[in-house]
């Protein structure tokens, strides 16, 4: 009998080694797990191979039509807006997030609706009993809704399932917990999730059912697993929220079909989540404008303005070493607009600490927060606070130069309607651009800002 082939794979980012190893090349430490792979391996394997349609021969560009992507409602306008306006049939998803986020719950309520408009849906769970679903599906109000419960982790067991309900839409509750038998390592190893997602692809795909795996993330906030896991699927969505707050924003890292970076914002309550429609009235619910280090910005994640407070802390330094925090913006671009400031605008800061925060739990990466943070900043050194009604956004360059953003338009549209009577910007973005009950005021430097922010 042929001895089957054990590789050693890393369980960090995936690379295989024929013997065991104490530090990987990625530089994790005792990462390696013994992995045997069966006698016949399945991935490209002739039995799995899925055929879209037409596939074969190669066509002609011109005689390919255009499949007009059907969208599958999945009955939650946010969660569809994150899509791109729904599932795509037989599309890959990857819903990955922190545990206790609420991935189970959003889903839960999407399968219920998508179950009552679509036909039935499979939801099959490794983490809870049918008992633990229904008593939750009781809460969130699934009723009558044609949804199949599986408690099942094998994945050759939930395949079956798939072929003989045909459902409308699959949930995998999650990939980490499912494990096929033709591999002995354990669920939620490197070779098993790779497993479980090429099966599942082959399965979407060849059945045309749109597919949801629920992924976990690692401390550091990326999904476990290896990378191949998002390369796999077509679109991955992200769960983000502070536990501690109500609100989460389901944000598209990559997707296939549609725009990246389209946020959903939901409200945690009693009885699932529930959309929220206006975000900037959320983030900016709890701000006390008289506070100095207090900024408003309009931000634009994907194709929808919010606006946002920044907060920034400036208070001396009791030891020798100045400490700079950041939450929500990157670290290095506050320390970058920190020597910006003291060497064009000729504030003092070696000597302080600096903490900088968005409120609200939201993070930023976009360069339009520059101006907010430079403002925040300003205001809590000067101990003054901004103008209430006044709202922010514009990059900052290192010689202190304002420079114009994307869809200037659109921030300032949202901060009208919030109620802002004043839009601090880029002067290159001023032309042309009108707001009813809204002063545009454009700024060419940092000093510039601060001078028309805090007069
Ligand atoms: P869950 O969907 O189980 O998280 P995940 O699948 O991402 O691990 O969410 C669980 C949390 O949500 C739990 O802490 C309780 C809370 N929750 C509510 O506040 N209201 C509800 O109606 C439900 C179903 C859950
Ligand atoms: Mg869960």
């Amino acid at each position: 009998m042929k001895a089957s082939r054990s590789v050693f794979v890393c369980q960090d980012c995936g690379v295989q080694s024929p013997k065991w190893l104490g530090r990987c090349e990625c530089g994790a430490w005792n990462s390696f797990v013994e992995e045997r792979a069966a006698d016949t391996p399945t991935a490209g394997g002739g039995a799995n191979r899925y055929a879209p349609l037409g596939a074969g021969s190669a066509r002609l560009y011109a005689d390919v039509g255009v499949a007009d992507a059907a969208r599958l409602s999945t009955g939650i306008d946010e969660f569809d807006r994150v899509l791109g306006g729904g599932f795509v049939p037989g599309s890959l998803v990857l819903l990955g997030g922190e545990p206790g986020i609420g991935k189970s719950t959003l889903l839960l309520q999407a399968a219920a609706h998508f179950a009552r408009d679509r036909g039935p849906v499979l939801y099959a769970s490794g983490e809870e009993s049918e008992h633990q679903i229904k008593s939750r599906g009781d809460r969130l109000g699934v009723g009558d809704a044609p949804l199949y419960l599986l408690a099942e982790t094998c994945i050759e067991r939930i395949l079956e399932e798939m072929a003989r309900l045909k459902p409308a839409l699959v949930i995998i509750d999650s990939v980490q917990t499912v494990f096929s038998m033709k591999f002995q390592s354990a669920p939620g190893s490197v070779g098993q999730v790779r497993e479980a997602a090429t099966q599942f692809l082959f399965a979407a795909k060849g059945q045309n059912i749109p597919t949801v795996l629920v992924g976990h993330v690692t401390k550091d906030g990326s999904l476990a697993g290896p990378k191949v896991l998002e390369h796999v699927v077509d679109t991955v969505l992200s769960f983000e929220g502070e536990r501690h707050h109500a609100h989460r924003i389901v944000r598209a890292v990559k997707n296939r079909f549609g725009a990246v970076s389209e946020l959903g914002v939901f409200e945690m309550t009693g009885t699932g989540l529930v959309a929220v429609l206006n975000p900037s009235q959320l983030f900016l619910a709890e701000r006390s404008s008289e506070t100095p280090g207090s900024a408003v910005l309009c931000c634009v994640e994907g194709s929808r303005p919010i606006l946002v407070e920044v907060q920034a802390l400036v208070s001396t330094s009791t030891y020798g070493n100045a400490r700079r925090m950041a939450i929500g913006v990157d670290q290095n671009r506050v320390a970058l607009l920190l020597a910006v400031m003291e060497k064009r605008a000729g504030l003092s800061l070696a000597g302080d600490d600096v903490y900088v925060n968005v409120a609200g739990g939201m993070s930023i990466e976009e360069p339009a927060v520059d101006l907010s943070v430079v403002a925040a900043i300003a205001s809590s050194v000067r101990n003054r606070s901004l103008p209430a009604s006044t709202a922010v956004f514009g990059e900052v360059g290192l010689s202190g130069e304002i420079r114009g953003i994307p869809q200037a338009a659109l921030r300032v549209r949202e901060a009208a309607q919030m109620g802002f009577s004043r839009v601090v910007m880029p002067v290159a973005n001023v032309d042309g651009l009108e707001m009813a009950g809204c002063e545009l005021v454009g700024v060419r430097t940092v000093g510039d800002a601060l001078d028309q922010l805090m007069g």
